[in-house]
């Protein structure tokens, strides 16, 4: 059931508020300045580093969290694909936390590299859609991301509630680590649970997104560009985007740049920057200015600061919410999502089930 919408990707996408809401009733204790893992819980306090394995989008979900758990816990974090883990077969120090994530919980490799870390890892931990899945139930512990079905091909609100159970996870090593107080993981908590009215006007910028989509799909090439924390982002926008509209898209870390891709930049391919006016705002801006002086293209998606900062030469602008600093991944995913979507629909492609892909990729 499509309730009303075109497609069960529009469906997921405009789904994300509520599900989030969710999640975060399930992860927040009554009061909401706690939280409340499942069984026995994590103690973070017993490990030393943690071992993240995924595969695509969940692997862009454990790229962006491995910010949050260096950042705000302290703690080392080895990011990685599955089906390169698996294979490489990497040394597990002693006092690692291993961690999958994924939406099916059947991904063959992810599977293949949880089965590697038994009797290696400390504790092996799972952040799941799907709670009877063979990930969930070979897990010393699963976590639900408790973002119901998702049927479109394409995950979208799979990848948030991810990025909203990590975050917590973060969060919560942060603070039995001693690396922030009751107060600041108070504070973000309070953010997080004002998250859904921010993403709801998110979602009120699908017209806009739109428009601009129409431009987008006569392209036949794309570049997203991030830092920090938009990085694994841009990354996941890119993803999005040629999985549905079949558009190539790629995307770099916005540093790297003037180390190779700028040659490709001419006034046939749009550049996609995402940047909250945080620390790093004024060096993305320079590479905005690098873009456009020879011609690029910009669409850059960013809050009010932001926008009354950067240059009037930019192509489009979308002007986000402002919120604290370490949600902006949860936010900015939503214009990454519907610009990917939009295009795909003005060009006309299968948006649910786009060709040549599965859902669940349960062989290698
Ligand atoms: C992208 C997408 C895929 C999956 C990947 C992992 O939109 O859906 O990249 O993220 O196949 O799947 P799970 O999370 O089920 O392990």
């Amino acid at each position: 059931d499509k309730a009303g919408h075109k497609h069960f990707m529009a469906k997921e996408i405009a789904e994300q508020p509520r599900v989030i809401g969710e999640a975060l009733r399930f992860y927040l204790s009554g009061e909401g300045d706690t939280i409340r893992l499942p069984g026995e819980g994590i103690d973070f306090t017993a490990i030393d580093r943690l071992s993240m394995v995924a595969c695509g989008t969940a692997f862009y979900a454990c790229m962006t969290a491995k910010y949050w758990f260096e950042q705000l816990a302290g703690l080392p974090v080895d990011v990685d694909i599955a089906s390169e883990f698996r294979y490489r077969e990497p040394p597990i120090p002693a006092r690692t936390m291993a961690l999958f994530v994924s939406q099916s919980g059947e991904t063959a490799d992810t599977l293949a590299a949880l089965r590697y870390c038994e009797g290696k890892a400390a504790r092996i931990v799972s952040v799941v859609n799907v709670a009877e899945s063979s990930i969930a139930r070979e897990s010393d512990l699963a976590l639900p991301i408790m973002a119901g079905a998702e049927i479109g091909v394409a995950s979208t609100k799979a990848f948030t509630c991810q990025l909203t159970v990590l975050l917590l996870l973060a969060l919560e090593a942060a603070h039995q680590r001693g690396r922030i107080s009751q107060e600041e993981l108070s504070d973000h908590l309070s953010a997080l649970r004002s998250l859904p009215v921010a993403l709801n006007a998110a979602l009120d910028l699908s017209g806009k997104i739109k428009n601009a989509a129409r431009k987008l799909s006569e392209s036949t090439d794309v570049l997203f560009l991030g830092r920090g924390l938009m990085y694994p982002l841009a990354l996941e926008g890119a993803l999005k985007l040629k999985e549905i509209s079949y558009i190539h898209a790629e995307a770099y870390a916005s540093g790297e740049l003037k180390h190779g891709p700028i040659a490709l930049i001419d006034k046939t391919m749009p550049v996609v920057v995402m940047a909250p006016r945080d620390a790093l705002f004024d060096k993305t801006v320079s590479n905005m200015q690098e873009v456009m002086a020879r011609g690029g293209k910009v669409m850059l998606i960013t809050d009010a600061e932001g926008e009354a900062e950067a240059s009037d030469q930019t192509w489009q602008v979308l002007v986000m919410p402002r919120i604290d600093a370490v949600l902006t991944p949860i936010l900015y995913a939503l214009p990454a999502q519907l610009l990917a979507y939009h295009t795909a629909v003005a060009k006309g492609t299968d948006v649910d089930q786009p060709r040549n892909l599965a859902k669940s990729v349960t062989v290698e």
